[in-house]
């Protein structure tokens, strides 16, 4: 486990960058300074950011998963419309970083749309979605949405 000390200065870190993804973010950052995302983590991320703790967790666990992808899993990203206009490429460019530095990037795909377009922007792990709006995560298991992107359609 990470040190609360540790925990609230990549909180801070995260919230300096006025970011409207503050939960992903530092989850992600934690994870790459090799922090574990238990539980007493989240707590300390919720209380810092006045977030629910365990919505947090369900996130870090979605984080989790993301780390342990292989060629077998695919991280899809939407940039359709409706996830366009609320922020994905800001999202993107916040988190671009963090996957490269977890070894992800060669995992991610493009894809049209996550059905989930109000509370986006959406990235999709399987049948789990992030929610950028909310900072939740979501379940969705149609199989058209795992469809390769066609960026002539
Ligand atoms: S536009 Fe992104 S989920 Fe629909």
């Amino acid at each position: 486990m990470a040190e609360t000390a540790e925990i609230v200065e990549v909180v801070e870190t995260v919230v300096g960058l006025d970011t409207r993804f503050p939960v992903l973010l530092t989850l992600m950052r934690l994870k790459r300074n090799g922090a574990i995302l238990d539980r007493a983590c989240c707590q300390v991320i919720g209380r810092v950011l006045d977030h629910d703790p365990t919505e947090i967790q369900k996130v870090a666990s979605w984080v989790d998963e993301l780390c342990l992808s292989s060629e077998g899993t695919i991280i899809h990203r939407c940039v359709s419309i409706s996830c366009t206009g609320n922020g994905a490429q800001a999202l993107w460019a916040q988190i671009e970083p963090e996957m490269e530095a977890l070894g992800l990037s060669s995992f991610v795909q493009p894809v049209h749309c996550l059905t989930c377009c109000e509370t986006g922007p959406c990235l999709a792990l399987g049948p789990k979605i992030y929610l950028g709006e909310s900072e939740g995560i979501h379940h969705d298991d149609r199989p058209w949405r795992e469809e390769p992107f066609d960026q002539d359609a």
